[in-house]
This record gives C-alpha cells, sequence and structure tokens, in this order.
C-alpha cells in the first residue's frame, strides 16, 4: 500500500521519522550537558562553545534551552543559522522590553555594547547561535566587543568541531572563551526514548508496529547517531509500507538494513558522489576488542583514515587535494572503507566496517558536497592505541 494509507491505518498524522528540528519536535533531554551548561552560567562563564558531528542533536539541544531558559537567564535569543550584525543587534533588541528600551536613544553597532550594558541591569541574557562554523570573522569580532562591554550576556556558541579552530583563530575570542562542551553520542535506550516519543507525537500508540526486538535492531543500526535513527527508521517504515507489513521485529529490520548496505555499485564516478545517504549497518562478527586495523589498510587508505581522524569530516575533493590523488582513486577507496565493496569486504574480513560514514552535505571548497568522517566504533578502535 502507499505510505498515506499505511500511516493512516497506524494512526499517526505523519511519519515518526520525519527530519525535522522543529520547537514542536519530542526532545529527549540532554541533562547532563544541560547540567553543564547551568554549571556555566552560575560560575560566570560567559561563552561556551558546544561541538558535536553532523546530526548528533546540536539544534535540538538548542530547541531544549529555547524551551526551558538555563537557571538564573532572563531572555534567551536563538539563531538558527549567520545573520549579519544589524540583524542580529535588532532580534537582540527586540527581546529588551518596550519600556527599558524608550528612554534609551537609538544605538549603533559600536555603542550597542553599552546600551545593552545599561538596558539589562541585572538581568541576563543567553545569545545562543547555532551553525556557528559558519560565521564570518567580522560578526564574531562585533560579538566579542558586545561580550566586553555588556557583563550580563552570555554566549553559547553551536557548531561542527571546526568551530574549535575558528574561534581559536580569533585570538581576543580565544581569550574569552571559558568552556568547551562536547554532546555525548546517544546510548541505546536515549535512542530507543526518541522513537518513542516521536510515535506517540504523530498519534501512533506504544511503538507499534515495530516489536521490543525490531526497535532494538533499529536504535542499534543507529549506532548512537540520532539523524541516522531517523533515517533508518524511514527506510524500514517505506518498506514496511510497501510490502503491506504491520509487524516489525528484528529480523525484518536486519533484512531491509542489512540487504541494501551490501549492493554492489558500478565503479565510482565523480557523478556517485550525489548517491544518497546510505544505511550505515552491515552484517558482522563483533569486533570490539580488535582495533589495529591500520595494517590492513593499502597505504592511500591508511592515509584517508589518518585524515579523517584529524578531522571531524573532509569531502572527496579535500581528500584528493590533501593527498594528491585523483578524486575518482579516493572515492573508491572510500567505497570500500564504506564496506560498499562486497569483494573487499570478504578480502578483508577484519576491517570494522563501515570505517568510514557518508553524513550528507556541506559547502566545500566552494560547492555543496557530501562528506565523510570515521564512523564512531572505527575512531573509538583507533583512539585506543
Ligand atoms: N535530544 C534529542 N531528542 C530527540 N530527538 C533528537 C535529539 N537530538 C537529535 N534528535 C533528532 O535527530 C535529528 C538530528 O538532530 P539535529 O538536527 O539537532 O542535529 P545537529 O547536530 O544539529 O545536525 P547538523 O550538524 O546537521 O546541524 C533531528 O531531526 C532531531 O529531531
Ligand atoms: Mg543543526
Amino acid at each position: 500500500m502507499n505510505r498515506e494509507k499505511y500511516y493512516k491505518k497506524l494512526r499517526w498524522g505523519k511519519s515518526p521519522f520525519i527530519k525535522s528540528t522543529s520547537i514542536d519536535i519530542p526532545i529527549v533531554e540532554r541533562k547532563e550537558e544541560y547540567a553543564e551548561i547551568e554549571e556555566s552560567i552560575g560560575g560566570w562563564d560567559r561563552i561556551t562553545l558546544v561541538t558535536a558531528p553532523i546530526g548528533y542533536g546540536k539544534t535540538t539541544f538548542m530547541n531544549q534551552l529555547v524551551k526551558r531558559k538555563p537557571r538564573g537567564i532572563k531572555y534567551i535569543v536563538p539563531f538558527n543559522a549567520y545573520e549579519p550584525v544589524e540583524e542580529v543587534m535588532e532580534r537582540i533588541d527586540g527581546k529588551i522590553p518596550f519600556y527599558a528600551k524608550i528612554l534609551s536613544q537609538k544605538s549603533d553597532r559600536t555603542t550597542f555594547g553599552e546600551y545593552l550594558n545599561k538596558k539589562l541591569g541585572r538581568s541576563k541574557m543567553l545569545l545562543v547561535f547555532d551553525e556557528a562554523q559558519d560565521y564570518d570573522l567580522e560578526l564574531f569580532k562585533w560579538l566579542r566587543v558586545v561580550n566586553d562591554r555588556a557583563d550580563n550576556v552570555f554566549m553559547i556558541f553551536l557548531g561542527l568541531q571546526g568551530l574549535e579552530d575558528k574561534i581559536t583563530s580569533e585570538s581576543s575570542f580565544r581569550d574569552r572563551k571559558s568552556k568547551s562542551i562536547r554532546l555525548r553520542p546517544f546510548n541505546a535506550k536515549e535512542l530507543d526514548e526518541v522513537v518513542r516519543k516521536r510515535i506517540k507525537w504523530v498519534g501512533g500508540s506504544g511503538i507499534k508496529p515495530f516489536t521490543d526486538k525490531g526497535l532494538e535492531r533499529l536504535c542499534v543500526s543507529a549506532g548512537s547517531v540520532p539523524r541516522l535513527l531517523l533515517d533508518n527508521g524511514q527506510r524500514v517504515v517505506e518498506e514496511c509500507a510497501m510490502r503491506d507489513l504491520f509487524t516489525i521485529d528484528d529480523g525484518l529490520v536486519e533484512g531491509i538494513l542489512g540487504t541494501t548496505k551490501a549492493v554492489e555499485r558500478p565503479p565510482e564516478q565523480p557523478a556517485a558522489e550525489k548517491e544518497q545517504i546510505e544505511t550505515q549497518t552491515i552484517e558482522r562478527p563483533q569486533q570490539t576488542e580488535y582495533y589495529d586495523f591500520m595494517k590492513d589498510l593499502s597505504p592511500t587508505q591508511a592515509d584517508i583514515v589518518k585524515l579523517l581522524l584529524e578531522t571531524e569530516s573532509s569531502s572527496i575533493t579535500e581528500l584528493g587535494e590533501k593527498l594528491g590523488k585523483d578524486i575518482r582513486s579516493v572515492g573508491s577507496l572510500i567505497r570500500k572503507l564504506r564496506g560498499l565493496n562486497v569483494e573487499e569486504t570478504q578480502r578483508k574480513p577484519n576491517i570494522p566496517y563501515p570505517v568510514v560514514l557518508q553524513h550528507g552535505k556541506d559547502v566545500r571548497m566552494g560547492r555543496l558536497q557530501y562528506v565523510y568522517s570515521l564512523s564512531d566504533n572505527a575512531r573509538r578502535l583507533l583512539s585506543k592505541k
């Protein structure tokens, strides 16, 4: 049956696996990270960095802060993406109550810090900036001045790990940064809760159509990344709709997510970079203790893995340029590291596939490209050394 009919039968208003970060999406609260934020604010740490890889829940964490203001904060102003200084100024000004503003003269970007300081008095304001790795220096510089002039303004910058480098390169900002927090990967229980809350949110009952084991298997497939959980869940549900299946157990989940992974594809073309995000599961024995897989890789593969160990994520063109190799060959090696080449996985069974995951798109070297990073498992095994 078609998806619409399938959802209706389950009494779902829409798919629970919809990829969205709208403010009404149910949140599994990050208690530890939230407590750290409250602790920083209480301790008067005024600039905090929150970093995590793609799809870990940075934007959702911002929503959590907006929904429940940290202790002591009177005003919170969230920014979803980069905005120019004038825009930021206006958004902040919009939060200050009318009675406080009316007495003051208009301020401009140079006097804004003092203006804000006066207006806030003893009230604390929290500015939260998402996607901060994309901001330009001009905005950081201006915020630094605001930070110096307005004592009760707190700032949180959320972004990919590269954000840390970006902020430290602006040395005056580095000196003021007081804290860095890294979002924890989600455990199976938290992922399970994401699905339960979302099914309830769309009007469904319990974990239907999943069985306990089916849901458990789905959560395992996400390897601690919430966005991947949604990708995989959607994939399973669509397949089950097509086949009219209303009981999703572990075997079914495994069948759907496992087989799609092993499909062999034609040799890598640059255009193959456009392939869809795939399910990141593959059947293989447990290898929790094995970590010295570098020696099983080809020299170029080892170089790719080393580069990915040092960076959050890279596109094939970036890797090609750093290694001085043509991107076709890099692309093909990446496919192998992702476990997409069946022959290679059979030939080298000790490699914990997938070593590399595709994580959606990002602007690199001036254009939108697919980016790749090490799987959490590979990173964990390698960093054990
Ligand atoms: N704490 C959470 N509770 C419930 N769902 C979550 C949570 N964290 C993330 N998700 C879900 O996972 C998906 C990815 O999360 P989110 O968009 O917040 O990640 P991100 O780190 O901001 O990603 P990106 O790097 O692409 O900006 C979202 O659709 C979100 O609903
Ligand atoms: Mg985000």
